[in-house]
């Protein structure tokens, strides 16, 4: 079995920067749907996707730019309903005859007001139960003559077309952004369009354990795999539905590099040897990592040095294990969703970050990725069906290479062990406090300097820490938490007064941007 039992929608993405939330909306409604870009999709690929219905995302372009993004001509025979967001629409009504107008003063982006026109909508059940909807709006140009066969059903002030339709078709094209939070109706638009297009919703996490291993079996047949467990959601998942699947043919190696969390390697272990009852090689390294990172300072030598001994160590006990054909990964969906670039250009590395790539072509193994076709809160739902602790699920996330990255500066064993003790600190009271499952991210980092105090009669000269806790929905963006000064004052003094070779806490409060959530 794969995804092509399911009823399957296609998204073919023209670049908009919310074309992720598109595909999100859907998954909450069990439909399985895969963005493509729309220069990938060719009459093959449609023919061979057969989508039960199609959305055209949004998209920065103009359709009047030489070289505009255009779908495939034969998206419009397939006979199956299609809905056009914003570019989407544009171009829908570009190849069907309508016409589209340069912005000339009827740019319209943010919130907007749309009103019913013309008659009932299938599209719009829900929808205008008080006078007028909210919805976002992000366009420059705008539809000025909708093509033959469609009719208007709804309108805002700078987009008198802001809803059509050509019900015989089920074509449906719309001026706003309906996936956005800031169309508070908008979820609604894409149960009904699901509805009308007859998905089963089918698309749960049941099926999915089942269907995923069903899946592997037949990929792994009777060889072996490896998997890389870092303690984090998306490997544990992954390496517990592999199990599941394939028992003791699989072999996992959780690289102990020395930067864990207090407790974190023994939790790791218990759970998957004594639980899950996991072949588990725990490969303990820490004098190999934290003596090459000794003296070292600048952070992305740190992180080079991290990534290269872990592939190493990786490596080494993999080749222990006789005839392994396979690693496994815990790749999820938005890493494998091509994105749309129109500037062409290269992007600026911020920092290099940890994974094992590159690792299968030098030992010559296949990829096992039974997560890639889902998004983060999926793989927690599947977690959760796996049996794993909810407290577990809901782990904040922790960087591959670890506390060497909230501890600027040169990292030494007594530096790790006060930070390792200030965070525990820190993590229980936002625990006591409630506030756990708010924060996204919440860490302390140890500073690279010393500051005088006082404690009783005595002068102190100890390290200052910094604490982080942030909200953010996928790390990209994030804002600090606004705890209030009691919290804050009550966890300073429980640091100090707790924590040995501390002396002094201060709270970051930077967003990202112009910050990044780690410290380096
Ligand atoms: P920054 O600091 O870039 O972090 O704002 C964004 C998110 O990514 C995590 N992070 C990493 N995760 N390997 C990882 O697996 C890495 O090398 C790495 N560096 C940062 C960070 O904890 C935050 O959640």
């Amino acid at each position: 079995m794969d995804t092509s039992d399911h009823d399957r929608l296609l998204i073919l993405d023209f670049g908009s920067q919310v074309t992720q939330l598109i595909a999100r909306r859907l998954r909450e409604l069990n439909v399985y749907c895969e963005i493509h870009p729309f220069n990938a999709v060719t009459d093959d690929f449609l023919k061979a996707f057969a989508p039960k219905a199609v959305i055209f995302s949004g998209g920065p372009a103009s359709v009047f730019a030489e070289g505009a993004p255009m779908p495939p001509a034969s998206v419009f025979e397939l006979g199956v309903p299609i809905l056009g967001i914003c570019y989407g629409q544009q171009v829908m009504m570009h190849c069907l005859g309508g016409h589209v107008e340069r912005g000339k003063g009827t740019a319209e982006f943010g919130r907007a007001y749309v009103t019913p026109g013309g008659t009932k909508l299938d599209l719009l059940e829900g929808w205008f139960e008080t006078d007028r909807e909210q919805v976002w709006m992000s366009h420059g140009d705008h539809v000025s003559k909708i093509a033959p066969g469609f009719e208007v059903y709804g309108t805002s002030p700078n987009a008198p077309f802001a809803v059509t339709a050509d019900v015989n078709r089920h074509f449906y094209a719309v001026q706003f952004h309906p996936e956005v939070h800031h169309t508070p109706n908008g979820a609604r638009l894409y149960e009904n369009f699901v509805r009308i297009a007859g998905f089963k919703g089918d698309w749960t996490m049941g099926a999915y354990r089942e269907e995923a291993i069903a899946r592997i079996r037949e990929q792994v047949g009777s060889e072996k795999v490896i998997c890389a467990l870092s303690g984090g959601v998306d490997s544990s998942v992954a390496a517990i539905l592999l199990h599941e699947a394939i028992g003791d043919q699989l072999t996992c190696v959780f690289v102990d590099h020395g930067l864990l969390r207090k407790n974190e390697a023994d939790e790791v272990v218990t759970m998957f040897r004594e639980h899950y009852n996991l072949p588990l090689i725990h490969a303990d390294e820490a004098d190999l990592f934290l003596g090459e990172l000794e003296g070292v300072s600048d952070p992305e030598t740190k992180r080079k040095i991290i990534g290269r001994l872990f592939i190493d160590v990786f490596q080494k006990h993999a080749d222990e294990i006789d005839g392994v054909k396979f690693l496994a990964q815990g790749t999820l969906y938005p890493d494998v969703i091509e994105s749309v670039s129109f500037s062409g250009g290269p992007s600026v590395t911020i920092k290099s970050h940890h994974n094992v790539g590159g690792l299968p072509e030098k030992m010559g193994l296949s990829l096992v990725e039974p997560l890639r076709e889902l998004f983060k809160d999926e793989v927690r739902a599947l977690g959760r069906e796996l049996g794993l602790p909810p407290s577990f699920i809901g782990r904040h996330p922790f960087p591959g290479p670890g506390l060497a990255i909230r501890c600027p500066g040169e990292i030494t064993r007594e530096k790790l062990d006060i930070l390792r003790e200030a965070d525990a600190v820190y993590i229980d009271q936002i625990r006591r406090h409630g506030l756990y499952d708010e924060i996204w991210q919440a860490f302390a980092a140890i500073l690279p300097v010393r500051t005088v105090g006082v404690m009783g009669d005595h002068r102190t000269y100890d390290y200052a820490c910094a604490l982080r806790a942030v909200t953010s929905v996928d790390g990209m963006t994030a804002d600090y938490y606004p705890f209030s000064h009691e919290f804050l004052g009550e966890t300073a003094t429980r640091i100090i007064n707790e924590v040995p070779g501390i002396n002094r806490v201060t709270y970051d409060i930077t967003s990202k941007p112009p910050g990044t959530i780690e410290w380096e």
